[in-house]
């Protein structure tokens, strides 16, 4: 069958299952009430254990997809895997929203990628707090589980990913920081401990960021990726939350690595995975939804069904998100190509996570257990949705216009993101308690008048909408143009073939601009555009990305505009120029400059960017200096010997103190970002690399704050070809913030050169 109307037609028959009821195990009468299995005092994987033996084959088979139908005779209530929540709780299999009333929303959030500007962590998990909590409060009440397919950390190397949207940005530092945050967040906290507040899931695992790009597709795709580039670039997310946030899942991709589907992948899934990174057996896989039956159906990896389920079983896929496992395991058991050792481990660590949840606890002893409707768009996580969506905006371009006050102005809001609801939420999104649009967010803001005209669409070409537009805009003192990209059109499971606006909206941009009147752009969308024409434009006088902003998303940008609050996002991405698109394919996945590659991300791309990775404009000006003497040589044995050794990629190299003294008349917060430059070790070397960041808050005019910025030894460590990390005797530099930077310190590693990180070795035939 075609690969996409085999994903459709299952995504619709998961979409009828969204109406999933959820429910806890029977405790007080089944026969597992005077069991271990229920008994909280014992150890989550004994319990597990306990009752994993008492299922028999056919119900083990039967209980390893999403849909688990559970053992009804043994009181374990049917279970759905899949629900969703990467900015809010979500609309997904598992999550039913309530058609009014009590659970009829959630708050909605800024896309991931808007929240990757803000470059607060703090934030960041400040936000996964409150979406844990409220997908508690669904679960307590039926309507969601416990478990949440999210986040998606694949690095956002390609601007043309349709999906990239999802991911807080390229950078692999920042992208770690930013996952061990949410997990935080999500799972009520890191240390081991009883009970997980929902079970997150780190995806796609690995090397996923092409959905559908020239006819081919993920389902088919084999990523071909060096070691360098796989420990350098595509894993530290994936570092980041399995081993150091310790997440309780993850998700296999759709494509291959190497050759090998990444289901059925032993190096990662055993070799990095369980055996590097220590993914415990109280934790578990799953694949994307599908991703099983397609290692024989487009892969063609496998002879038969038989010997794909049992590959991705005997290689550690726990669950399939799908139907292969439930069909087509017992063959395979017939055929003996798994035993019931092979499926009682996946049941087991399915279930121990089960346990860690509270699923088989009383609820009189969980408060999670309590949390009610009461308990969702609480003011507080209002405010913090707000907060989200300005922290998050990036100011791209301003000659000196804004901040502009809007008393006695009449305002256009042209474009056809003017009267943005659902649109400014981005994907993976839930009903939202309330959208402000651009439209409102202008009226809320005080001006005197707000006219309005779309004038075009995001990929429109007839100008007959035009007339109506210019009219409007010439009425009035500010027109704001409100486009940009539109990922719904490109759907998530295509991506984008150019990164030129689309359609006629720069013509239209340019007829406003021609008014003689101030023009502001404000772009959104899950990506970037090349901006040349707005920037070089004078008319142009502001241009402020947005993103998916959520749902107070027309609140935050006219505070922006008035100056109620003060820019300072980044780019989390590199904005291209539109030609990149013609000079390397979406399927080449080195990093690395190369004969038919520019190089990808602001550390390897040799072009001009249109706007580097870190770009954002503030209202007022800053003055910096290092706070305290910051060290100059670092012998590299000393610092291998001091610390833990364990992570040795965690062994602290310094503290840096930064003091930011606003020096201009308007309250800001500041992002510093701290890049490290050096030609020491392998050639060719990265331009430079984020080392660390920091957001600092409301630093007021005449005052100063400082920023601790730590760096690791695994950020100043250089990886070879077979994915090992070294620290090498030369000269450093960090530079604070983009371009030539704002503040600069040199130092030295000293004594011999040094393996820090030994990566695995893959040892794996190609089939
Ligand atoms: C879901 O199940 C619970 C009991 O387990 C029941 O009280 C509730 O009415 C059910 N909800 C729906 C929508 O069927
Ligand atoms: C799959 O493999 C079989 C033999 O192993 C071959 O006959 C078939 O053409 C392959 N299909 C595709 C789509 O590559
Ligand atoms: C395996 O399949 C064969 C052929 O369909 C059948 O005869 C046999 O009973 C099956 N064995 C088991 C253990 O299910
Ligand atoms: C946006 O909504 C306002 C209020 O309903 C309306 O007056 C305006 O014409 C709309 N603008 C567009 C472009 O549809
Ligand atoms: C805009 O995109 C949509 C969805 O791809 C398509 O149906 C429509 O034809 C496009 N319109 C134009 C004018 O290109
Ligand atoms: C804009 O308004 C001015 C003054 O009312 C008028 O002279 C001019 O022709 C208008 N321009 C357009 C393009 O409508
Ligand atoms: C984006 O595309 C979707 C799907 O075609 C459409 O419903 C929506 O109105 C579009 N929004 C904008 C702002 O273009
Ligand atoms: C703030 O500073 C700018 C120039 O830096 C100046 O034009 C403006 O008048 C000042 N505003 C206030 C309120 O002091």
């Amino acid at each position: 069958m075609n690969p996409f109307l085999a994903s459709i037609v299952c995504a619709a028959i998961h979409v009828a299952l969204g109406q999933f009821n959820y429910s806890f195990p029977d405790c007080v009468n089944g026969p597992l009430s005077s069991t271990a299995v229920c008994d909280p005092t014992k150890a989550p994987a004994a319990r597990a254990t306990t009752l994993i033996q008492m299922f028999t084959d056919e119900e083990l088979m039967q209980n390893t997809d999403n849909v688990s139908p559970g053992v009804p005779r043994l009181g374990v209530p049917s279970y759905q895997w899949w629900s969703e929540a990467l900015h809010g709780v979500a609309g997904s299999p598992g999550v039913s929203f309530a058609p009014s009333g009590e659970f009829s929303s959630a708050t909605s959030f800024p896309q991931s990628i808007v929240l990757g500007s803000t470059f607060d962590i703090d934030l960041v998990k400040a936000v996964a707090t409150v979406i844990s909590t409220e997908a508690r409060a669904f679960n307590n009440f039926h309507r969601a589980g416990l478990d949440y397919f999210t986040p998606n950390i694949n690095p956002f190397k390609d601007p043309r990913w349709g999906r990239g949207q999802e991911t807080p940005g390229e950078d692999p530092f920042h992208v770690s920081q930013y996952v061990y945050s949410l997990i935080d967040g999500l799972q009520g906290g890191i240390d081991p401990r009883p009970y997980f507040k929902v079970a997150a899931d780190c995806k796609h695992y690995a090397a996923y960021d092409l959905d559908s790009w020239e006819g081919i597709d993920r389902f088919h795709f084999d990523a071909k990726v060096s070691l360098q580039d796989l420990s350098e670039y595509y894993l530290p997310s994936f570092q980041s939350c399995v081993r150091d946030a310790k997440v309780a899942s993850v998700m296999c991709s759709y494509n291959s690595v190497n050759g090998i589907p990444a289901c059925a992948n032993p190096y990662l899934l055993q070799d990095i995975l369980r055996d590097f990174w220590g993914f415990d057996d109280d934790r578990w896989v799953t694949s994307d939804c599908d991703a099983i039956g397609n290692i024989f159906t487009t892969h063609n990896f496998t002879d038969t069904f038989a010997e794909a389920v049992a590959d991705a079983l005997k290689a550690g896929t726990d669950v399939d998100c799908g139907t292969s496992y439930s069909t087509h395991l017992p063959d395979a058991l017939n055929q003996s190509l798994i035993t019931r050792d092979d499926l009682e481990r996946a049941l087991t660590r399915q279930y121990t996570s089960l346990m860690r949840l509270g699923y088989f606890d009383p609820p009189e002893s969980q408060p999670l257990r309590q949390l009610a409707w009461s308990d969702v768009n609480k003011p507080d996580a209002q405010a913090l949705a707000h907060t989200a969506a300005v922290e998050g905006l990036v100011l791209l371009k301003n000659d000196g216009f804004l901040p502009v006050s809007a008393s006695g102005k009449t305002i256009a809001i042209i474009g056809p993101y003017a009267n943005a609801t659902k649109d400014m939420q981005g994907n993976y999104f839930g009903t939202a308690p309330f959208i402000v649009t651009p439209f409102q967010g202008a009226v809320d803001a005080g001006f005197n008048e707000v006219v309005s005209a779309a004038g075009t669409s995001i990929n429109g070409t007839s100008e007959a909408d035009f007339a109506a537009a210019i009219a409007v805009a010439n009425s009035s003192d500010i027109i704001i143009f409100a486009g940009g990209i539109n990922n719904s059109i490109e759907s998530e499971a295509k991506d984008r073939l150019t990164i030129a606006w689309t359609g006629n909206q720069l013509s239209l941009v340019k007829q406003l601009a021609s008014l003689g009147k101030p023009v502001v752009v404000v772009q959104f969308g899950g990506g970037q555009l090349d901006d040349s024409d707005l920037l070089d434009n004078d008319a142009v006088r502001a241009v402020i990305w947005a993103g998916y902003p959520g749902q107070s998303g027309g609140t935050a940008i006219f505070d922006v505009i008035t100056g109620a609050v003060a820019p300072a996002g980044r780019l989390s991405v590199t904005q291209y120029p539109e030609d990149f698109v013609n000079q390397v394919g979406m399927t080449d996945m080195a990093l690395r400059p190369g004969s038919a590659n520019p190089g990808r991300t602001y550390k390897w791309y040799t072009g001009r960017p249109v706007l580097e990775f870190g770009h954002g404009l503030h209202f007022t000006t800053f003055d910096f200096s290092w706070r305290g003497r910051p060290g100059r040589k670092y012998n590299i044995q000393h610092l291998l010997h001091t610390a833990d050794k364990k992570f040795p990629d965690l062994i602290p190299l310094d503290t840096f103190h930064v003091n930011i003294r606003n020096t201009g008349n308007i309250t800001s917060d500041y992002v510093a970002l701290l890049f490290l430059k050096s030609n020491a070790g392998f050639a060719p070397h990265p331009k430079k690399s984020l080392v660390s960041f920091a957001r600092a808050h409301r630093i007021d005019a005449g005052s100063s704050a400082t920023v601790d910025l730590g760096v690791n030894l695994g950020s100043i460590a250089r990886v070879d070809e077979h994915g090992d990390s070294w620290l090498f005797a030369g000269d450093y530099q960090l530079v604070l913030d983009i371009g030539d930077g704002v503040l600069s310190h040199s130092f030295s590693l000293t004594g011999p050169s040094a393996r820090l990180v030994q990566w695995p070795r893959d040892l794996s035939k190609q089939k």
